[in-house]
């Protein structure tokens, strides 16, 4: 592939000047770049306005920011996705207004909770994979990367739970495609040459690599094995959109699109949270022993069923926890398309505007020692006292995760299931690093050895 010279166009997305990304790198760069945005969000009162030559970035860290442009003026803010078009297509997370709301009616119902005894089965099947593949590990003493293994295990579970198929792609190689896309960063050393609105003929072979590999994942996923030819999956809602001669705008590069959208939304995130979790509770081994004493109590040696996964409680706080800590999404990204007034501060049209969630998440404002982790927050009865948009992993308000819940049951049963046989232990440096892509990603990788339990 080397040399490769493909047709390039701006509506790629890759690198444009304007991008957000490259205004916000020389903040995101840094050794530890929340820490810097918390400084800055601290001596600025969780408003900082970042003025350039033709526009504006103004960063928002408190709870009724992500209010006010969440939920109650919503419609005043439109999504943002520069550089991220060949991931997501025209898939409903990136649409916005009438359109959205018709395209993501019918993906919903796949979404109810009522679904998730039906997927029950693909998820335990799915950690069944991992947990042989651990097993190896475990008798070979090799060093693994964590992210790439959780990875692999929530895109195994997207496609048999929500699409009745075997994966049929190497999600190793799929998503270091992907990663070309996400590591925005580095979008600026990508970039070779960009016209604005004319085709430019590039030498790129990592992006024209990574997006005929991810291209080609969708087609891959539809002709693979069905498992149960089950009638009502995700993949089948999607199938019927395409079919209603009433809804011409599902066409098939809609179905498409959504896959796509599935495959990465629906996957990196969750396997972020599992990575960091199992990095967290390698480092509080009292936190590991009490998920497998609940785990004993529930489900005692057998492996859980369904109507026990609600009593994995302490095991969901600390999912819980960890999102809080290392939220996947650290930033929300939207753009006003009216004039607004945040809590006395001017937004203008056109202003870029980005909710940190990371920073409410760290606030000492409302968390009581917020770097400490302590998955107790997440208990009931202290859940109840929070600050309303001050624990934001999914977002809020009508464009919030539509994967939120079923994520959370994904990585229930993952720990508790890779627990009760193994020990992970993380063997890079200490502490973890974050590198901020548009995902919150540990620098350099989290190393583990995985040892098996006697
Ligand atoms: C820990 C796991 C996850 C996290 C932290 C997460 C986070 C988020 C966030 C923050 C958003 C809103 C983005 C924005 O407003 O700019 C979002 C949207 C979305 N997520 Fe998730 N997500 C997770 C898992 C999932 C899963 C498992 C799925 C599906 C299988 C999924 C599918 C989606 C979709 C389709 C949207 C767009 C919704 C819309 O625009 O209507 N996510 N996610």
């Amino acid at each position: 592939m080397a040399d490769m010279t493909v047709a390039y166009s701006p509506s790629h997305g890759l690198g444009e000047e304007q991008s957000i990304w490259f205004k916000l790198t020389p903040l995101l760069n840094q050794e530890n770049p929340m820490q810097v945005l918390m400084a800055l969000s601290d001596k600025y009162a969780g408003v900082i306005p970042i003025n350039l030559k033709n526009q504006r970035i103004v960063l928002l860290s408190e709870p009724e920011h992500a209010e006010r442009v969440l939920v109650s003026n919503a419609d005043n803010y439109t999504k943002y996705f520069d550089g991220l078009r060949p991931i997501f297509g025209r898939s409903m997370i990136t649409i916005d207004g009438a359109l959205w709301q018709k395209i993501r009616t019918p993906q919903q119902a796949a979404f109810h909770p009522n679904m998730f005894e039906e997927y029950f089965p693909y998820l335990m099947s799915a950690i069944d994979s991992k947990m042989a593949r651990w097993a190896k590990f475990a008798a070979t003493g090799e060093t693994i990367e964590m992210v790439e293994e959780t990875w692999t295990l929530a895109a195994e579970m997207v496609c048999k739970a929500l699409f009745d198929r075997e994966m049929p792609f190497n999600p190793h190689f799929v998503f270091k495609q992907v990663k070309t896309y996400t590591d925005v960063m580095n979008h600026k050393s990508i970039r070779l040459k960009n016209v604005r609105g004319e085709l430019v003929e590039i030498t790129g072979e990592d992006t024209a690599k990574a997006m005929e590999v991810w291209h080609s994942v969708p087609d891959m996923v539809m002709g693979a094995n069905v498992l149960e030819h089950r009638e009502k999956t995700l993949l089948t809602m999607l199938q019927e959109a395409e079919a209603d001669p009433d809804f011409p705008e599902f066409d098939h590069r809609q179905v498409i699109d959504e896959m796509k959208q599935y495959l990465w939304a629906g996957t990196e995130t969750t396997a972020l949270t599992l990575a960091w979790s199992l990095y967290l509770l390698s480092q509080h081994p009292e936190a590991m022993e009490r998920i497998r004493a609940e785990a004993r109590a529930v489900c005692g040696d057998a492996d859980p069923q369904w109507n026990q996964v609600q009593q994995l409680a302490y095991t969901r706080q600390v999912i819980q926890e960890t999102m809080r800590l290392f939220p996947p999404i650290w930033g929300l990204i939207r753009i006003a398309a009216g004039d607004d007034d945040i809590q006395g501060h001017k937004i203008r049209a056109g202003d870029k505007v980005v909710i940190l969630s990371y920073i409410a998440h760290h606030s000492p404002k409302f968390w009581t020692d917020p770097e400490k982790f302590d998955p107790e927050r997440f208990a009931p009865e202290r859940a109840k006292k929070r600050v309303k948009y001050s624990y934001l992993p999914f977002a809020a308000g009508k464009r919030a995760c539509i994967g939120g819940a079923l994520s959370q049951i994904e990585n229930t049963l993952a720990l508790v299931q890779l627990l009760r046989r193994f020990t992970p232990e993380y063997v890079g440096p200490k502490p973890a690093k974050i590198h901020a892509t548009v995902t919150l990603c540990p620098k350099g990788g989290l190393p583990f050895r995985i040892h098996a339990l006697s």
